[in-house]
């Protein structure tokens, strides 16, 4: 009798066992859809990353876009933080590179020009009379490879790669590219930039989230507390192409050493604000450059979210969505108004190969570039 009952106990047993070791990484999932075409005919897919906690990203293999994200506020509820737009239609109509991965060219290169290894380069000019974001057809608007990995962790990455030929928009070099979006179960959403070329070139990625910790649409984000680890901002002219100082930001309105609202100095009558029309500047990061450090840290109170930016990076772009102006719709059908979103573009500094001080952007010929950046998403009081 006592050896018959003893067998569906630990069946049981055995069934609970495996129904939570089940629903644990059940939680981690991935999923693709369709997501039109490109006026070229190109298949475009959207790959869905979600972590253990309910942390959700949407990403597409045009320009590597980062379409929403969802992630929870101190009461656990699931927001959209990320602008972005409805259809791939809507991206193909022109956006201001909400979400994208940028490249070969983060931010400007002065009047898209520069000299290496006694070769003048002449890049695409987009930007009035300097060349911006990689160009005319930036990685923004590639259609890249795409692959769903689980990594050893079990958790969710979507790889991207890209080949960027010699010549494309200017630059030299047969570029090969690989971008790895990871969905952490730490909600960490992590990119790796990896990077290799066969001619000298220079090189320079980052990734274009705008981000509002309310949820895309609710408002404006002046009212996030930034801090970011720098203690020196690259004053620029007034087309924002840095000047070449280094200039401290201490008792300024670029001083985010501590925490400090966004808006509460963004009009105050200063040079450098009225050329970005607010924020729109590169922060010289005092972290260790290589070494993954903080950059910046934002909490927004009425939610409780907090964003981390870890990087590898010398620099990051804050900047204050100054040039939206309410002609584009969100995904919720909510009008994006001046500084509803704000970037924070972790990066080499603009125009580096013309401003030999900075830190080099040039990438040699059988070298390998690479670069991690960390959004990393928590909630407190
Ligand atoms: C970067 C630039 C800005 C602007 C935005 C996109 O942050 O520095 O000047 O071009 O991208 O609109």
């Amino acid at each position: 009798m006592r050896s018959i009952n003893k067998f569906p106990i630990a069946l049981a047993v055995l069934l609970l066992i495996f129904a939570s070791t089940f629903a644990v990484s059940a939680q981690v999932k991935m999923a693709k859809e369709n997501f039109g075409k490109t006026p070229d005919g190109q298949q475009v897919e959207l790959f869905t990353l979600t972590n253990k906690n309910g942390m959700e990203a949407r990403i597409m293999d045009y320009g590597g876009i980062v379409v929403s994200l969802k992630v929870p506020d101190r009461t656990g509820k699931l927001d959209d933080v990320v602008l972005g737009l409805n259809t791939l239609d809507d991206y193909l109509k022109g956006h201001p590179y909400f979400g994208a991965l940028i490249g070969r060219y983060g931010n400007r290169i002065a009047k898209g020009r520069f000299t290496l290894n006694g070769v003048e380069y002449k890049l695409a000019v987009n930007n009035g009379e300097n060349h911006l974001h990689g160009g005319i057809k930036g990685f923004d608007k590639q259609v890249w490879n795409a692959k769903f990995v689980k990594t050893a962790k079990g958790e969710v990455s979507l790889v991207l790669t890209y080949l960027s030929k010699d010549g494309e928009e200017g630059y030299p070099g047969n570029l090969n590219v690989t971008v790895v979006y990871t969905l952490t179960n730490n909600n960490e959403l992590k990119i790796d930039y990896t990077a290799t070329t066969d001619k000298d070139t220079v090189i320079n990625l980052t990734h274009h989230s705008y981000f509002n910790l309310k949820g895309e649409g609710n408002g404006d984000i002046l009212d996030h507390q930034l801090t970011i680890d720098a203690n020196r901002f690259t004053p620029t002219d007034a087309g924002s192409i840095p000047t070449g100082e280094l200039k401290s930001v201490m008792g300024g309105p670029f001083d985010f050493t501590k925490p400090t609202g966004i808006g509460a100095r963004i009009n105050q009558p200063d040079q450098q604000l009225q050329f970005g029309k607010g924020y729109d500047h590169n922060f010289v990061l005092n972290g260790r450059m290589g070494t993954v450090h903080l950059a910046a840290t934002v909490f927004e109170p009425t939610t409780g979210r907090v964003m981390e930016v870890l990087t590898t990076e010398p620099g990051i772009q804050f900047y204050t969505g100054n040039f939206l102006d309410g002609t584009l719709t969100g995904k919720s059908g909510k009008v994006y108004q001046q500084r509803y979103g704000f970037c924070l573009e972790t990066q080499h500094f603009p125009d580096s190969p013309n401003q030999p001080k900075f830190p080099t952007t040039t990438l040699r010929k059988g070298k390998t570039m690479n670069s991690t950046t960390i959004y990393r998403f928590s909630t407190r009081k």
